[in-house]
């Protein structure tokens, strides 16, 4: 059993490569830098391999659907991603177009790419990690909310297309809130709101993938939230957001 993780080496990631590697996957790790690769490969007892791509880069997700298209992949996670907090006339415009390279363009060439994989198979699992963002609008991180709004819609669709032809391809999306990892030192950003330990969210997030949940929400407050983001307006909802994280200056 061999399952691939982007952004793998740190964070969410790095757990749900643990986690897998418990339940006896071989893995395949990918993010630019190989950071935290020895210290997985020391908790897991399976197969661990490092691929050193920058997904932001379009290119280099072709060269890496290139390099694995003769492995037989069990499991699909497009889990690499980061997000940008500031005021309009603040935050850096490459930054944010990098962003959207990288959460957006890259999982999904890489989410289809694998699922045409897997239905030809007819067996795998690909699970995306969006963000409860996607479930929101915010002011200050309106575009990594974008961003996860794009995948989250894009894994509803899959789903349901999976389910017309009967595939047993399977795609599931995870959503957390905060969550404490590198995520707030690379958007610039300190959460106001209690966060989750990745730990948690890593164990939990393939737990329920391997059960075929679709819709992945750890933790109740964030379920609580998804639920009542149906009835609340979008603009009150960016209102109650605005303070979600400070902005460092
Ligand atoms: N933490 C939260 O509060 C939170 C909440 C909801 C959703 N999420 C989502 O969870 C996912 C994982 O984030 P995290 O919180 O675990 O952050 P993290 O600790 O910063 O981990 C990010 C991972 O992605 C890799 N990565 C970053 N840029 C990359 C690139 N251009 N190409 C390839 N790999 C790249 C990183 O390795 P390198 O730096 O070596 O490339 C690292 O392995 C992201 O999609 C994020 O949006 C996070």
């Amino acid at each position: 059993m061999l399952a691939l993780i982007t952004g793998g080496t740190k964070g969410i990631g790095k757990e749900m490569a643990i986690s897998l590697s418990k339940r006896g996957y071989d893995l395949i790790l990918v993010s630019r830098t190989d950071t935290g690769f020895d210290d997985i490969k020391a908790k897991c007892m399976t197969k661990v391999s490092f691929y050193s791509y920058d997904l932001s880069i379009e290119e280099e997700n072709y060269r890496l659907l290139d390099e694995t298209k003769d492995l037989d992949i069990d499991i699909f996670i497009a889990n690499a991603g980061y997000g940008d907090i500031g005021r309009i006339n603040k935050t850096d415009t490459k930054k944010e177009v990098n962003m959207i390279k990288l959460n957006d363009i890259s999982t999904f060439i890489l989410t289809k790419e694998f699922l045409k994989r897997f239905i030809d198979k007819n067996k795998g699992r690909v699970l995306i990690t969006a963000s409860a963002a996607a479930f929101a609008v915010a002011p200050y991180m309106n575009i990594y909310y974008s961003t996860k709004a794009f995948v989250y819609s894009m894994a509803h669709g899959y789903y349901r297309e999976l389910k017309d032809m009967k595939s047993k391809a399977k795609i599931s999306v995870l959503c957390p809130g905060p969550v404490k990892t590198g995520f707030e030192e690379r958007a610039n950003a300190k959460f106001t709101i209690h966060s989750l330990k990745a730990e948690y969210v890593g164990k939990y997030a393939i737990k329920k993938m391997l059960k075929g949940k679709f819709l992945i929400i750890p933790g109740f407050k964030i379920k609580l939230g998804h639920f009542f983001a149906h009835f609340v307006p979008k603009r009150m909802i960016s209102k109650i957001l605005r303070k979600q994280a400070e902005i460092k200056e």
